[in-house]
């Protein structure tokens, strides 16, 4: 795992968007793994600057949400496929028929689960899966307990992710209980996992995936046993980690030729 210590949001921002835009340019067919919150979405402010300003194009490429609530009518404003939308995909230049999500309002939401995994196979896997991590330590929906294997499917969500993700809604009563999330193997399979986080309201989650055991106590632990993990923090969500000094002077000291 590289992890980066940076100033504030703003370098995450930079940093995050050199990885996607590398992917983007030296890529024939760039697969993106897109997350939802609002960790990502300076990210995404960067994207759609560099799109704007810059002729970065994502014409060519596909795109998988990571999750998506259970339940809400296609086209709901807070559906993560319609978020996306909003925050990213829709101001860009990607062709919106490759941007997918898992069919959170499927009958078959089991049958929709498989279909996905499949299609992200068909894709020929993701090249970058963008990340934040929840209070609890959760990826995507991934709560506290979920096998460290797991493939796409319907999960439930503890209390807290409910209350975090009420301020979405009208009222806690609003959001789902059930998820259809990409599984933590699901996730484990795309090629450069770059997780961002900021604030001191994730010091403890980000001290428990970087420092604490493998367990599906901590669902983002499993990012230790993948082979190319790049973790981008403010100092405030970098501020628990007994290593820090060590991240900053490993980052400070990188050669120039190794990229993130
Ligand atoms: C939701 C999403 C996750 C996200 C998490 C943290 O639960 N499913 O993908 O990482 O929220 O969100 P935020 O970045 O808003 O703190």
């Amino acid at each position: 795992m590289e992890i980066v210590i940076l100033p504030s949001s703003a370098e995450i921002a930079t940093a995050a968007a050199d990885v996607v835009a590398r992917v983007v340019t030296e890529h024939e067919r760039p697969v993106l793994g897109l997350a939802t919150g609002s960790s990502p979405l300076p990210v995404y402010g960067e994207l759609i600057r560099r799109h704007r300003e810059e002729g970065l194009s994502f014409a060519h490429a596909d795109a998988f949400l990571l999750d998506e609530y259970v339940g809400l009518p296609a086209g709901h404003p807070e559906s993560y496929r319609e978020v996306i939308r909003r925050e990213l995909t829709g101001q860009i230049d990607i062709d919106d028929a490759r941007v997918h999500g898992p069919d959170g309002a499927a009958s078959d939401v089991k049958g929709a689960a498989a279909a996905y995994d499949a299609a992200i196979a068909a894709a020929g896997g993701v090249d970058v899966q963008l990340l934040g991590i929840g209070t609890d330590g959760h990826v995507a929906f991934n709560e506290p307990g979920s096998s460290l294997r797991s493939r796409t499917r319907v999960k439930t969500l503890t209390e807290q992710t409910r209350a975090d993700n009420a301020r979405f809604f009208d009222s806690v009563d609003d959001v789902p209980w059930h998820v259809l999330t990409q599984g933590l193997g699901t996730i484990s399979e795309a090629r450069h996992l770059l997780l961002v986080a900021a604030g001191a309201g994730k010091a403890d989650a980000v001290a428990a995936m970087v420092e604490g055991p493998v367990a599906a106590f901590c669902p983002a632990s499993v990012l230790q046993l993948h082979p190319h993990v790049t973790v981008l923090l403010d100092e405030a969500a970098g501020s628990k980690l007994r290593l820090a000094d060590y991240y900053r002077h490993t980052f400070a000291h990188k050669p120039a030729w190794q990229a993130l």
